[in-house]
């Protein structure tokens, strides 16, 4: 039996749902990264480390509310707080006190929130944080890197590269392309020329602390810092996406965990508890700007938006934040990752198959046929891969997906989301289900 029959064996409802759904939403979906060939998995609940599908498999979960669920699914005391505030109301079309505590809790925790506002999404957060970068310095243009996602509102699509200049997305005004300068991570004199050659005309550089994709091209260290040195000497406001790092890689994000304050920060996912939910946060000078002004001579710039900070989520939010303050939880999920990022590095020798599994805190990618791995069996440590990973076809890619899906794991794309609620027994059975699927995939020849 192939991997793929497999998959549509053990799935007969699934693939009814995503029949009917295929008649709704453009390819049955409601989220780009959800869709599977030849029919996405539908969820019927979740607890912990788990989810069950439609179909009644167990599966162990490694997408993790797309990186939002660090506690794992329906945390004891985020459910109860939901459930709680469920029962005062869902919006009151008023300020609330747990609003205040939620954006007290994000100003104690993150190193360069001085003050923020919060937004119902991390696209939303990102638009509101280059809206206010551009206003504050008076210039238009954005650094962007390569690969580097930051949700899809306009400025951030699309992939204008600085030589060729070929946007990737239609539907983009051209102007709005023509106000991104996207360069490679990595490159720090590519960096260094294209910031001091056109720092008149650049308000802000935004990127992945971590790297393209959460990592999945890793970023050095010594690049972050040397971008950070010079949008300082040159005016421009540096913004760290810490939509997925933040809260995750320690409590304060890659930021705290760098050493390395941006001047705004974006934030979505874990700073909800799994709700909807962003924040937009940095230097006071800069988000004053949404302050009501009379009499200066100064536009503001308007934030409405009905969920803002809505109750619900104000309160996962609080709860999540109270209770990922001390790094506690943050240390067990990338020590799970770790054990799970060895384990797998292992399963490729054992199976002489070409791949490297390696991660940044709980966050872990898989790259087959890379034929190097991290010299601690996980972790580059804040460099980027030795080697660039080869292309892999999608056929592997999906076959991967599939397999460990059948063999009863879910994986994020071509990685994992590791959360404090994984067990030991979640490692050994992600190790195995790993093993059993690189033998599948060869047995079918589509190993790299
Ligand atoms: C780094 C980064 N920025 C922004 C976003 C967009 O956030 P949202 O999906 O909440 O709009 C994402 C989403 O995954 C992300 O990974």
């Amino acid at each position: 039996m192939t991997v793929l029959s497999r998959y549509v064996e053990l799935h007969p409802t699934s693939r009814s749902l995503s029949q009917r759904a295929n008649a709704v939403f453009p390819d049955g979906v409601t989220h780009d990264m959800r869709q599977n060939s030849p029919f996405s998995l539908y969820a019927a609940r979740a607890a912990g480390s788990r989810k069950w599908d439609v179909d009644g498999n167990e599966i162990v979960d490694y997408v993790m509310g797309h990186g939002s669920l660090l506690l794992g699914h329906n945390h004891p005391d985020v459910m109860a707080a939901v459930e709680a505030q469920a029962r005062l109301g869902t919006h009151f079309g008023a300020s609330h006190e747990l609003e205040i505590r939620w954006g007290e809790l994000v100003q104690q925790i993150v190193p360069s929130a001085e003050r923020l506002r919060f937004t119902s999404s991390g696209t939303e957060a990102t638009m509101m944080a280059l809206r206010l970068a551009r206003a504050h310095t008076g210039r238009e243009k954005i650094v962007r890197l390569r690969e580097h996602f930051h949700g899809w509102n306009d400025s951030v699509t699309g992939q204008p590269d600085a030589e060729q200049t070929i946007p990737e997305s239609p539907g983009l005004p051209r102007g709005i392309l023509d106000a991104s300068i996207v360069i490679p991570q990595n490159d720090i004199a590519a960096l260094e020329r294209t910031l001091r050659e056109d720092s008149a005309v650049i308000a802000a550089m935004i990127l992945e602390p971590t790297g393209a994709h959460w990592g999945t091209e890793p970023i050095d260290f010594d690049y972050v810092r040397r971008a950070r040195e010079l949008t300082a000497e040159l005016g421009i406001v540096l913004i760290f996406d810490e939509v997925i790092t933040g809260f995750r890689v320690a409590p304060g994000g890659a930021q705290q965990a760098y050493g390395i304050t941006p001047d705004m920060t974006t934030m979505a996912k874990i700073v909800s508890g799994g709700l909807p939910g962003g924040c937009v946060a940095g230097r006071a000078d800069i988000l004053d700007q949404i302050s009501m002004r009379e009499g200066d001579g100064r536009e503001r710039i308007a934030h409405p938006g009905t969920y803002n900070a809505n109750p619900l989520s104000a309160a996962a939010g609080s709860t999540c934040l109270a209770i990922i303050a001390d790094g506690s939880h943050q240390e067990r999920a990338a020590t799970t990752a770790a054990a799970i990022g060895r384990g797998m590095n292992a399963a490729f020798r054992d199976e002489s198959v070409a791949g490297c599994v390696f991660g940044v805190s709980s966050m872990l990618h898989i790259a087959l046929g890379l034929d190097v791995q991290p010299p601690d069996g996980y972790s580059w440590g804040w460099r980027s891969l030795p080697k660039p990973a080869p292309h892999i076809d999608r056929a592997a890619s999906q076959a991967l997906r599939l397999g460990m899906i059948n063999e009863g794991v879910d994986l994020m794309g071509g990685g994992l989301m590791v959360s404090s609620a994984h067990t030991d027994a979640d490692v050994a059975l992600t190790i195995e289900a790993f093993r059993r699927t690189l033998r599948a995939m060869k047995d079918e020849r589509l190993l790299p």
